[in-house]
């Protein structure tokens, strides 16, 4: 009975996002009563499978990749929510047939609504959202139909541009969802919380009090599997374009005047447009690239690649308040320990009542695996002599909420429900984050052979990193 008002249809629906991510979030969502009444998913894949045989490979998949402990009986009477369709993404015939689906299933009143999904390779994107239009689908009376859209967009700001224009042919800027992950994340989200709801921090965040800011993304794992697309991608595309930069946005970005999607998202594009430009003159001192040892023998990838698996980079920001202030971003595979998280290291204050050797305040952000903040402040160290000591003021959210920080998918998969597009990307932020990585990609390109360093698995990268914090206490916090 055409009872369902707001359908998703994810395309890609058995592939590793669906299985991984979208599906334990859909559930958790389900669990806490979030999801809206008479939601449904049509989850779209080209292998032809029965419901009941979709349900069990969901069900394998969320126990397997859930922190929580799942219940069949709880799962399946969830999963009666969602059908498999089967599309060949190629061929309009079938999109027709999707049309028809989609009208028999959904209530035909004009308040149900059509969320799209595409967790498929990028060479997709386009033939999907243009055969969207083409069958009609896009015509179907609805209150609203928005697209959600993984990375990556774009290999360069070009292949962004084309994919962009095909994509804004068929959906307004409003109603494209550009996910990043990484700004969905429990921490980040909370940066905005720390910097703008406590009065001690809003005086300081500026160059007159930080020395530096460390931005961190760290895996343990290699690229395993994804050979074939990392190959062509490497670390800057992969990770400093989008989730290092956003970091970086957000933990420099002015106070928005409200925290409305537009407004923040407007300030931080002033973040990107005020990026110094890398140019050749900043390769000795602003860029490190590396590969770890055994990359070339990894799985579709080619025996003389030159593709990064870390860089370190400088960034600065020519404006009022960051004039200076270095912001290092490091983000690399194969190292020792899987971590995250944003330093910042205050200026060191002048010790002049006390001849001692102080140490720079340090907030530490930490984003995974544990989830929390700690300051690190200078204080007397017991007893008679007067002699200072580093105290570690330590809130350990992860801690406290066991297990409980929900994943990012499931506030990313609500707020795209709610037509909430604060975390997303806008089209104006992706255009400027690519217009500088492709600044230093272009800088790069002659000289990747040269560039390369070479660090071992399971390590802290090149030895070259060693040297590459040149200001304040010149050293990597996270390594502390
Ligand atoms: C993805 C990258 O965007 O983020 C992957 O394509 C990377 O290469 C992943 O492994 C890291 O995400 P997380 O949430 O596991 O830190």
């Amino acid at each position: 009975d055409a009872t369902i008002q707001t359908q998703m249809i994810i395309f890609g629906g058995t592939g590793d996002l669906t299985h991984r991510k979208l599906v334990p979030a859909l559930f958790q969502l389900h669990l806490h009563g979030f999801l809206p009444k008479d939601f449904s998913l049509l989850s779209i894949g080209r292998r032809p499978k029965t419901h009941g045989e979709y349900h069990q490979d969901l069900l394998d998949a969320t126990k397997k990749f859930s922190t929580k402990a799942i219940d069949d009986q709880e799962f399946l009477d969830f999963a009666k929510a969602i059908s498999y369709f089967r599309l060949d993404f190629d061929n309009p015939e079938d999109y027709l047939r999707l049309k028809q689906t989609l009208e028999d299933r959904t209530s035909s009143d004009p308040e149900r609504s059509f969320l799209f999904y595409l967790a498929v390779s990028p060479d997709y994107f386009s033939p999907i959202v243009e055969n969207l239009e083409s069958s009609g689908i896009r015509a179907l009376p609805s209150l609203w139909q928005r697209l959600v859209i993984e990375k990556p967009f774009g290999q360069d700001l070009d292949s962004a541009t084309l994919l962009n224009e095909s994509i804004a042919r068929v959906f307004p800027e409003k109603d494209i969802y550009r996910i990043d992950h990484y700004v969905a994340k429990e921490m980040i989200q909370n940066i905005n919380m720390l910097r703008f709801q406590n009065t001690i921090f809003g005086p300081v965040w500026n160059r007159h009090h930080i020395d530096n800011v460390q931005i961190t993304v760290l895996e343990k794992e290699g690229v395993g599997t994804r050979g074939g697309y990392y190959d062509h991608t490497g670390a800057l595309r992969d990770m400093v374009q989008n989730h290092l930069l956003q970091l970086l946005a957000i933990t420099a970005m002015e106070p928005p005047v409200s925290l409305d999607a537009d407004d923040v998202r407007n300030e931080k594009v002033k973040v990107f447009e005020a990026l110094r430009p890398f140019g050749p003159e900043d390769l000795s001192h602003r860029l490190i690239l590396g590969q770890y040892s055994g990359y070339t023998q990894e799985d579709k990838v080619s025996e003389d690649s030159t593709t990064e698996t870390l860089v370190a980079t400088k960034i600065f920001i020519d404006n009022e308040r960051w004039q200076g202030v270095p912001f290092y971003l490091l983000t690399g595979k194969a190292m020792k320990n899987k971590t995250a998280q944003i330093t910042i290291e205050f200026r060191k204050s002048n010790p002049y009542t006390l001849d001692l050797d102080n140490q720079p305040n340090i907030l530490e952000i930490k984003i995974q695996p544990d989830e929390g903040i700690t300051l690190h402040l200078n204080v007397k160290k017991p007893g008679v002599m007067d002699q200072m000591t580093m105290a570690e003021m330590d809130y350990c959210q992860s801690c406290l909420y066991l297990f409980n920080s929900p994943d990012s998918y499931e506030k990313l998969l609500l707020d795209a429900m709610n037509g909430d597009s604060t975390l997303f990307t806008r089209w104006d932020e992706l255009q400027l984050t690519w217009k500088y990585v492709d600044s230093i990609q272009s800088t790069v390109n002659g000289d990747r052979n040269t560039l390369l360093k070479p660090y071992n698995v399971g390590s802290f990268g090149p030895e070259e990193l060693d040297r590459f914090v040149d200001s304040g206490a010149s050293t990597w916090w996270f390594q502390n």
